[in-house]
């Protein structure tokens, strides 16, 4: 593919509101989007405010709704539009806008502070944890997460509707909720943590309708909704409604209480 000449329409602005701008720019062979956004910088539009760190698909910064939906612009290949096509390129929608492609994921950071951190278990030392394959591999894949909030994004729970956000963390926490609940050496549960139950009143589990648009737009591919949601969800469901567990937790609560 030889140099053309590509039209763009990048969202200028601030809290106070904004709007889209029209640009001709330069794009060569192998460039992605953020290359296209760092020309206009240095050519047409040197204030123009985007995050960006490792160019890699890595960092995660460079979030940003292209065309409408919602990707990496480091990993958005100009190759995949025709030469004819205007790329419009708008910042989160999920999120506040700081300025231009900038938004205030602060939302993100403040629900990932809400999860309470891996329990140690008690007796066992830092280097005699041991645990099956099967499970560190199931943890694994989750732990490819880059923070990029993608999916926090694109949810539609929270997406066009702000007043969820107290009560909903979204699909990055929940896959994280869920992460720690099938870890088997978390001790949460001794610790007085049911994470099951907190997934539910506190994190917002039951908003989820498995819609799967957050596993559509992961850059890592994570199943976040069959391998995460599905079965925290399942999960939850059991410790609700099976009549052992709930027998069980009221002969505990009696005995703790005698
Ligand atoms: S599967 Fe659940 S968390 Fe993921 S986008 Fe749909 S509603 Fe949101
Ligand atoms: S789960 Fe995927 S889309 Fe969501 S924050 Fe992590 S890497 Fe991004
Ligand atoms: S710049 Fe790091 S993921 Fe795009």
């Amino acid at each position: 593919m030889s140099g053309y000449e590509a039209r763009f329409k990048v969202w200028r602005g601030d809290a106070h509101g904004g709007g889209l701008e029209d640009f001709r720019v330069e794009v060569n062979e192998g460039e992605v989007v953020l290359d296209i956004i760092h020309r206009l910088q240095a050519t047409q539009a040197p204030d123009l405010a985007v995050r960006w760190n490792c160019k890699a698909g890595k960092c995660g910064s460079c979030s940003a709704e292209i065309n409408g939906r919602p990707r990496l612009m480091c990993m958005t290949r100009m190759s995949v539009f025709t030469r004819e096509e205007t790329v419009t390129v708008t910042p989160l929608r999920a999120f506040p806008v700081v300025r231009d492609l900038v938004t205030d994921v602060g939302f993100n950071y403040r629900k990932a502070r809400e999860v309470p951190a891996f329990v140690p278990p008690a007796g066992v030392g830092p280097g005699e944890y041991r645990m099956m394959q099967e499970d560190v591999d199931r943890s694994q894949e989750f732990r490819k997460c880059i923070e990029c909030f993608l999916c926090q994004d694109t949810c539609h729970v929270v997406r066009d509707h702000e007043e969820n956000k107290a009560a909903f963390a979204g699909p990055r926490f929940l896959m994280r909720i869920a992460e720690l609940d099938m870890h088997p050496l978390d001790a949460a549960a001794e610790s007085g943590v049911d994470r099951k139950r907190t997934a539910q009143d506190e994190h917002g589990l039951g908003y989820c309708n498995i819609t799967k648009c957050c596993t559509e737009v992961c850059p890592e591919g994570i199943k976040i909704t069959d391998n995460a949601l599905i079965p925290l969800k399942e999960r939850a469901v059991d410790r609700k409604y099976d009549p052992l567990v709930w027998l069980g937790s009221k002969i505990r609560r009696r005995s703790s209480a005698g």
